[in-house]
């Protein structure tokens, strides 16, 4: 078994995701980056190393069974467990729509398929799978990368900056994603696993725009936080800097 603290990010070729891989690398802690296309994992890997990090690129697609089921086996025979999970890769299939396309009242059946396909079904996936490997590690911790736009509370509050931004298909996939969390950290409750959901801001990459307030440094804290919780740290729990999220 592994010495040394290993975690596996998805969706970390680029974007926060790339950046969680490279703070939790600067605490070495080795960094599985994930990417569905494993070219861009290896470049990114590489990045990685030339900093000085333990980082090594494998190809995860979330929603492919098969990827799925070679990371577990991949992380079992090089390392024998795994201390951290990150399910960051994350899309949203109306992104290059306007957002009164994507609404409730006109999202295609496809668009809403395939937005849960990656950011529910593969974090739910992909957690099952890499399961038995937390168990093994002294102290497991899992990150949903989930965002402020999954809580209902501030959809149904009129007073709520994010009230008018309604992106259905974006948004109730990351409503079950907070489900998620909280199934999975009730059902690890008597083990030392930590499970915790993660809004990162509203950050500049190809997902949150130039128009972003937020650099991807900084948008990478609240995951790196939470994968690096101590003993006497939440669980089941919906978080954005050190402070709690209403669901
Ligand atoms: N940026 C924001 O403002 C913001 C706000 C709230 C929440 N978030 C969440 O934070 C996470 C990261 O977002 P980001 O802004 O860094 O987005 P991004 O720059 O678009 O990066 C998304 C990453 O996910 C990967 N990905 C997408 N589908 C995948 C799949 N099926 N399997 C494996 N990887 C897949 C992408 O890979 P490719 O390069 O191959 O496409 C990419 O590496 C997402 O879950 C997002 O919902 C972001």
């Amino acid at each position: 078994m592994s010495a040394n603290k290993v975690a596996l990010i998805t969706g970390a070729n680029k974007g926060i995701g790339f950046e969680i891989a490279r703070q939790l690398g600067q605490q070495g802690i080795t960094v599985l980056v994930a990417a569905r296309d494993l070219a861009k994992g290896e470049r990114a890997a590489a990045k990685l190393t030339a900093e000085g990090i333990d980082a090594k690129a494998i190809k995860l697609d979330v929603t492919n069974e098969v990827d799925i089921a070679n990371t577990a086996d991949h992380i079992s025979s090089e390392f024998g467990k795994l201390d951290i999970l990150v399910n960051n890769a994350g899309i949203d299939a109306d992104g290059a729509k306007g957002w009164d396309d994507a609404t409730v009242l006109t999202i295609t059946l496809n668009n809403l398929r395939a937005t849960y396909e990656t950011n529910l079904f593969g974090a739910a996936m992909v957690t099952q799978a890499v399961l038995p490997l937390l168990h093994k590690s002294e102290a497991g911790r899992i990150v949903n990368h989930s965002s402020i736009l999954g809580s209902l509370s501030l959809h149904s509050d009129p007073t709520s900056p994010i009230y008018s931004s309604k992106i259905f298909g974006y948004d109730s996939s990351k409503t079950a994603l907070n489900a998620f969390t909280v199934h999975l950290a009730h059902a690890l409750k008597d083990t030392p696993i930590k499970v915790n959901s993660a809004h990162p801001g509203w950050v500049k990459t190809d997902m949150g725009t130039d128009a972003a307030p937020m650099e991807i440094p900084d948008g990478a804290k609240t995951a790196v936080a939470l994968a690096t919780l101590p003993a006497d740290g939440p669980t089941g729990g919906f978080f954005h800097m050190g402070e709690t999220l209403p669901w």
